[in-house]
């Protein structure tokens, strides 16, 4: 069934305040149906006491009689055979009472009763009945008892005035009960209705929606989980606009670098076509080829790799090995290079020097550096640092060639970046992806890498690799 929540509340107030009225009006009757009762009977076992005080004298039981007949009371005495001996009457008559009440009053015990009769009008009547038994005063034998009755007096009244109380009092509550849930149905639907419309401005894709909350009760949890939520869901639309415009980045660059390769082969193929190229060019043109061929290949490869690294694709076998062989073999394959542009290469590393890394992608990263060190340099050196620290190894890359801006060393580690736009293919056809991946794969070891470049001067690059033990503490 559908109910508004203004109503239910509406609902649960009045069956709350109902039943709280039933239950004290069937408490009230009660009790004052009980102590009318007991009123009544003390006060009749009162006469009863008066008149055995009073030796049950014949002219005081009139006198008696006569004094309470206005309230209706009826006085009877009977001896102890139970046969009643006031009033006077010429038919023998006994008292009526049950065996067993008869034995508690020999006994001396009191006695109280109560029926139901009919006045003269035919109202209904309840009547209180009392017995009281006495003794002999010289033996102390039964020598029998009084019975009084009386109406309940102004029972009916009472209970009617307190029905009529407790309906004004219900009609008022009722009244109380309808405002106070009329008030606070509105508070609460107000509160539900503003939640709602958050809601819907939210499904229309405004994530900037916030509500205040005073951490009062459940619609302000709500609230606060509503808040975090948008929350998030800002932070994930963020992050989908990030990850768009990266790939849009990504497609133009990618598209951009390939380009040149492609262009400077497509025009030697033409050449070749239509026989433009001189015969003894033809074989360096082929050359040229395969070299534009191998960059787009490398361009490739590296732009997998990279993908692969931040999509924590690949996995890295670390191993604890000694730095010193590591560095000296991946020097020697560059010495030529070094030569090419006048460069030295000196090796600063002890020569018990343990590193904890992927040995293959340790290679990559100080070759990248270095590489990087001899393409930027001319005249120059090149040294390559290591030195052990308390929770790893450090190895520093210097150079003294043609250095960086700070603005540029701030970019580096983007891909594609390269400081000198123009500087397009060269003999080591960058392609900006080398710093980018090797940032990638030093944070991926649990180190970090940093640089320091003054233009004009040289660059320093300074790599940290934590070791065995202190990886696993952290
Ligand atoms: N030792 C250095 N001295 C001066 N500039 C440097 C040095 N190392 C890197 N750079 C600058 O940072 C840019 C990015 O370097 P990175 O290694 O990522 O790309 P690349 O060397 O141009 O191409 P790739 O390494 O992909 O072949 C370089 O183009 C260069 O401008
Ligand atoms: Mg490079």
């Amino acid at each position: 069934m559908r109910m508004k929540y203004f109503y239910q509340q509406m609902l649960a107030f009045f069956a709350v305040m109902t039943t709280l009225l039933i239950i004290m009006t069937i408490v009230f009757l009660e009790f004052t149906r009980n102590s009318t009762y007991r009123d009544t009977e003390e006060m009749l076992f009162g006469y009863a006491e008066a008149l055995i005080d009073g030796d049950l004298d014949e002219e005081q039981l009139e006198n008696t009689q006569f004094v309470l007949h206005n309230q209706e009371v009826v006085i009877t005495v009977f001896d102890n055979r139970n046969e009643m001996v006031y009033p006077n009457t010429s038919i023998p008559y006994s008292s009526g009472i049950s065996n067993q009440n008869f034995a508690q009053l020999k006994n001396g015990e009191k006695i109280t009763l109560s029926f139901q009769d009919k006045d003269f009008f035919g109202n209904q009547l309840e009547i209180a009945l009392v017995y009281m038994p006495f003794f002999s005063k010289s033996d102390g034998t039964f020598s029998g008892f009084i019975g009084i009755s009386s109406p309940i007096s102004g029972i009916e009244e009472n209970l009617r005035e307190m029905r009529s109380n407790l309906f004004t009092a219900f009609l008022v509550s009722a009244l109380g009960a309808i405002l106070m849930g009329l008030f606070f149905a509105r508070y609460q639907v107000g509160r539900i209705n503003r939640l709602r419309s958050a809601t819907h401005q939210v499904a229309k894709g405004d994530f900037d929606i916030h509500l205040d909350s005073d951490d009062r009760d459940e619609i302000d949890d709500l609230a606060n989980d509503f808040n975090s939520m948008t929350q998030s869901l800002r932070a994930s639309q963020e992050e989908i606009e990030r990850q768009e415009e990266r790939r849009r980045q990504f497609m133009a660059d990618a598209a951009h670098e390939m380009r040149t390769p492609l262009t400077t082969i497509n025009g030697l193929l033409e050449g070749l076509e239509h026989d433009m190229i001189p015969e003894n060019q033809k074989k360096r043109s082929v050359q040229l080829m395969r070299d534009e061929t191998r960059r787009l290949i490398r361009l490739v490869n590296e732009n997998l790799d990279y993908e692969k690294i931040r999509s924590n694709q690949i996995r890295l076998t670390k191993r604890t090995f000694n730095a010193h062989d590591a560095v000296r073999s991946l020097v020697e394959p560059l010495k030529g290079k070094a030569d090419a542009s006048n460069n030295q290469i000196q090796v600063a590393c002890p020569e018990d020097l343990e590193v904890y890394a992927d040995y293959d992608r340790f290679i990559q990263i100080l070759y990248n550096l270095v590489q990087n060190a001899i393409q930027f340099t001319t005249d120059g050196v090149i040294t390559i640092a290591a030195e052990q620290e308390t929770e790893g190894s450090k190895f520093i890359v210097t150079d003294t060639g043609i250095g960086m801006t700070k603005e540029q060393a701030r970019n580096i580690w983007e891909r594609y970046y390269k400081a000198d736009v123009s500087r397009m293919s060269t003999k080591y056809g960058e392609s900006g992806l080398g710093l980018a991946i090797v940032q990638q794969l030093v944070q991926l070891h649990g180190g970090k890498i940093t640089v320091e470049s003054t233009l004009g001067e040289g660059s320093t690059f300074t790599i940290f690799f934590p070791s065995e033990q202190s990886g696993k503490s952290n």
